[in-house]
């Protein structure tokens, strides 16, 4: 488990995070999402016990150790939003060093080394590799050993289709066994996938904490639907306005905002009138827009 107690942090002066309470039980995954600058990394190098509160807490782990106790570390695995290894040193010596570290069995490195599909880049020097790579390497590392907590900063910013599988089977595989996973995200995708709840931050402040699904509902209402017919309809765009005011004519597009749930009622009116449609997209609400709302900003 993780628990936040109004830990606030200032840099110059500046507030990065303001009284952020929240819990993160064991056997659970809990996003941080925000926008650039919110403090969403401030907040996890705190777990981390990597700086220090100027006011406020934050514990974990099954003895619920202060973060900026060192035995707190044996309990948790961090991974930094900019990882960097020394770049002379292999992909395997690289992980070899942190597995001695941890006190890792030696299998172990093996065992991370194929989740980062590193296998065949494993012998070549960190310099030599990709962005996406190093990010690899990275989570690799994070995750040789066995502790309770996962702190991850971004941890699928640069992964390919294939990366992020295995990311994915990674983090449920550890809340199944009954860790505790807190990583932050710009990613609707990972939260979508990994998520039991979201927690929101907006300039230093925890604005919401949201189920995925209430996020989604959330979003959702903020979605807009295109449907291209082969040509307008009379008395058509009435119609569907009596379920979606905001309706318009596009060309001969109909564009529909609103939620999801109304979509299927608006095509059988497309349907109804005898339209011949062309093409059809949905879009999802946007977090910026959505960010916007929370913090009361006009859009
Ligand atoms: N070492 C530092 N010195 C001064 N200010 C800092 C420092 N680290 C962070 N800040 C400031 O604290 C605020 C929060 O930064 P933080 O890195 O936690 O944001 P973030 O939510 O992780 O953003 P991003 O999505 O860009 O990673 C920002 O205003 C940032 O400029
Ligand atoms: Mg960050």
């Amino acid at each position: 488990m993780i628990r936040y107690r109004a830990f606030t942090k200032r840099y110059d002066g500046r507030t990065a995070v303001d009284s952020l309470t929240l819990e993160v039980p064991a056997g659970s995954v809990v996003a941080l999402l925000g926008p650039n600058g919110s403090g969403k990394t401030t907040s996890i190098k705190a777990a981390a016990g990597l700086l220090r509160p100027d006011s406020g807490d934050v514990v974990l782990g099954a003895e619920r150790l202060n973060a900026l106790d060192p035995r707190a570390r044996r309990a948790c695995s961090f991974l930094p939003q900019r990882v960097s290894f020394p770049e002379t040193l292999t992909g395997r010596e690289v992980v070899d060093f942190y597995r001695r570290l941890r006190e890792a069995p030696a299998d172990a490195a093996d065992r991370v080394l194929k989740f980062a599909s590193l296998n065949g880049a494993g012998e070549r020097p960190v310099g030599t590799y990709s962005g996406g790579m190093v990010q690899r390497l990275g989570l690799a590392v994070a995750t040789l050993g066995t502790t309770d907590v996962l702190l991850l900063d971004e941890p699928t910013a640069a992964l390919d289709p294939d990366g992020l599988c295995a990311f994915y089977g990674l983090v449920e595989a550890r809340r199944r066994a009954g860790g505790t996973v807190f990583f932050s995200s710009h990613q609707l995708g990972d939260i979508e996938r990994l998520a039991d709840r979201v927690a929101v931050i907006v300039e230093g402040k925890l604005v919401a904490v949201l189920s995925e699904r209430e996020l989604a509902a959330r979003l959702a209402d903020r979605g807009v639907m295109r449907v291209r017919l082969a040509a307008r309809v009379g008395g058509l765009l009435e119609r569907i306005r009596e379920r979606s005011p905001e309706a318009v004519w596009f060309g001969d597009e109909l564009v529909v905002p609103g939620s999801a749930s109304t979509r299927p009622a608006v095509l059988d009116l497309v349907r109804a009138a005898g339209a011949e449609i062309r093409g059809l997209t949905a879009q999802e609400g946007r977090l910026d827009a959505f960010y916007r709302e929370l913090i009361g900003a006009e859009s």
